[in-house]
């Protein structure tokens, strides 16, 4: 490996690090499920939550992780929750791809929009801060329950900011585990629920990718003079299969994404 390549690999790694730290601080369920599998965990990807605004949309999250040598791989609609979506990969195959989606604005309320125009508009955010930035303004609980009510997701981004919303644990690189069925049994049996949307293994061999994950933990948040619990973020497991080629499957089957993002639902 040259100098300039190892560098990459060095920063990257510390990146992710940087992500992970970030992610088990507001998801401690993911540190805790982290351990029980006993052995290094390889992570499949980890996906982050956007909006489509010129200052933070996915092509400009995109653009930051080109320099660490990923590319995109593939794009995604998710037409009822109305967001659009990417995928990249690294140059480096063990190195986790990172998915990205962002909420179309304008197909939602001008209230809805405006809210998070106005928000954005007093954030300074560097390339970085689109990643682990987190949130900077101040939180309204009847503004949230409003934005819930039009798109979990929009409340879930407007609560939570910029940061990881899940990472998802490789079963193809576990060496204890082979099957998603017995990863779900395993996390049960230590009391932890998977989000059973549209059943509990979204995707089929047959799909080649077959995903589960935990319901998002509750974390109590400040909203102005108050506390509320409101869901974080999830653990996600998946399960790859190789196409008639015999190269494994990379992308993602949306879906199964649809409901894996209802994991942060109420
Ligand atoms: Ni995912």
């Amino acid at each position: 490996m040259g100098e300039g390549k190892k560098n990459i690999m060095n920063s990257i790694e510390v990146l992710l690090n940087e992500m992970w730290k970030d992610y088990i601080s507001y998801t401690p369920s993911a540190e805790k499920i982290s351990k029980l599998f006993g052995e290094q965990v390889t992570n499949d990807h980890i996906a982050f939550r956007t909006l489509n605004l010129d200052q933070c949309n996915i092509f400009k999250q995109a653009d930051y992780l080109k320099e660490f040598g990923y590319k995109v791989s593939g794009d995604y609609h998710f037409e009822q929750k109305k967001l659009n979506a990417i995928h990249l990969e690294n140059t480096e195959e063990r190195l986790p791809k990172i998915f990205l989606s962002e909420l179309i604005l304008e197909d939602f309320s001008h209230e809805l929009k405006n809210c998070f125009v106005n928000l954005l508009s007093k954030v300074e955010l560097n390339a970085k801060d689109l990643f682990i930035g987190g949130r900077s303004w101040e939180l309204d609980y009847d503004l949230y329950t409003k934005l819930a009510k039009e798109s979990e997701y929009a409340s879930w981004l407007y609560v939570w900011g910029f940061c990881p919303n899940h990472f998802t644990v490789s079963i193809n690189h576990l060496t204890k585990f082979h099957d998603i069925t017995d990863v779900n049994a395993m996390v049960k049996a230590n009391g932890f629920t998977l989000n059973s949307s549209g059943g509990e293994i979204k995707g089929t061999k047959e799909e080649l990718l077959e995903q589960s994950s935990i319901m998002a933990d509750k974390i109590k948040v400040r909203f102005g003079s108050i506390n509320e619990t409101v869901p974080s973020c999830y653990y996600e497991f998946a399960k790859r299969y190789s196409d008639s080629s015999g190269k494994i499957f990379q992308g993602f089957v949306t879906t199964s994404a649809d409901k894996i993002f209802e994991s942060t639902n109420k």
